[in-house]
């Protein structure tokens, strides 16, 4: 059977050829996104494998019914970039990996809130210059802070420990508020209070049509001068012109992002000779307090691992046996 993979890097190539030994599948890898550019490029495909940034809209799935494709794996858990009702419609099957390392994305959440707090990307630069001058390097201890983790879900969880690890005080919000968070000692709050009280927000829900631009201006008013906001969910929790604003007032301390609203013009790819026409990510990138990395949090070898054996298997099940032990979406 082929199997279409949209997206595709050296390292999916090279996790994936590895996990399908067992399988045997045919492996049909394109770099380019999934679109309405490339999606008559499938031929006698059953299955496409997507990742964070295809777009995955009506006009696509209803091409991909007519050309016989049965089934779209997203080798990731955010599910925004696919139209799930057409998929239901079309009779595409859709699944995912929900949970691959939530101890990677939580790691990462963690990094970028030392580096942009003990600024260690900039002493590292300064001492290769021979200036060992501390100056402009204060930081401020995480011990006894205040930490608001909005979803608590897998990877929310995960960063809770760790941030309990470094003896934070931590409040959460969740639409569903979960038992095992409660025996950790976490309080939850309502969004009002978690905004208002926390010295760090970190936000670990996934984007719904309910939640887009949960950080906006009234929500930022709401919340303490000198906050730091660490984002590794998605790009549209955050309304960026509101957060650069609060950055130039001040009432942004720190941004940590890992994923951006328009990021799929820019993340997984090496811009480094082009001209960038997005003025709002250079205008974010100029800023000392700001932190970009491009949707890196999951990048560690035991998620991208996890992410090729449970694709195949899902996709291996759904296609011989019509289901899984895994979670399928539709
Ligand atoms: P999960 O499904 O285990 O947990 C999500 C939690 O958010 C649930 O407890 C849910 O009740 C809660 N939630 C849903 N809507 C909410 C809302 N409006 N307000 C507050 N809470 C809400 O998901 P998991 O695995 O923890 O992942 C969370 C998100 O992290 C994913 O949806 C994805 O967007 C992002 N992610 C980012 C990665 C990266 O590399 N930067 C990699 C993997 C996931």
């Amino acid at each position: 059977m082929k199997i279409a993979f949209f997206s595709t890097k050296p390292y999916d190539k090279l996790f994936f050829e590895l996990e399908n030994e067992l399988y045997g599948f045919h492996l049909n890898f394109y770099e380019t996104h999934l679109g309405p550019h490339i999606v008559n490029a499938i031929e006698d495909e059953k299955v496409v494998c997507v990742f964070v940034n295809d777009k995955l809209n009506r006009q696509v799935i209803e091409v991909l019914a007519q050309k016989g494709v049965q089934l779209i794996a997203l080798r990731c858990a955010g599910f925004n970039n696919v139209d799930l009702l057409a998929a239901k419609e079309f009779g595409i099957q859709v699944c995912r990996v929900p949970a691959y390392s939530p101890e990677a994305v939580a790691e990462h959440t963690m990094a970028m809130l030392l580096t942009l707090n003990r600024k260690t990307h900039k002493a590292y630069n300064r001492v290769r210059e021979q200036n060992f001058a501390l100056n402009g390097l204060l930081g401020f201890n995480l011990h006894q802070k205040k930490i608001g983790v909005i979803g608590t879900g897998k990877i929310g969880r995960a960063f809770i420990k760790i941030a309990l690890g470094f003896g934070a005080e931590v409040i959460a919000y969740d639409l569903y508020p979960d038992s095992q968070v409660k025996e950790m000692g976490i309080r939850y709050e309502s969004l009002e209070n978690l905004f208002g009280e926390s010295d760090i927000i970190s936000l670990h829900c996934p984007l719904t049509p309910y939640n887009h631009y949960l950080i906006n201006k009234n929500t930022l008013d709401k919340m303490k001068d000198g906050v730091t906001i660490i984002n590794t969910s998605r790009g549209n929790l955050i309304n960026t012109n509101d957060a650069i604003r609060a950055l130039k007032e001040r009432k942004i301390g720190l941004l940590g992002i890992d994923v951006y609203e328009q990021e799929e013009k820019l993340f997984f790819k090496d811009l480094s000779t082009t001209i960038i026409e997005d003025e709002t990510i250079q205008l974010l990138m100029s800023y000392p307090n700001v932190l970009v990395t491009a949707h890196q949090a999951f990048f560690t070898k035991e998620a991208l691992t996890e992410i090729s054996q449970r694709t195949l298997k899902s996709i291996s099940d759904l296609v011989n046996t019509g289901s899984t032990d895994l979670e399928v979406l539709l």
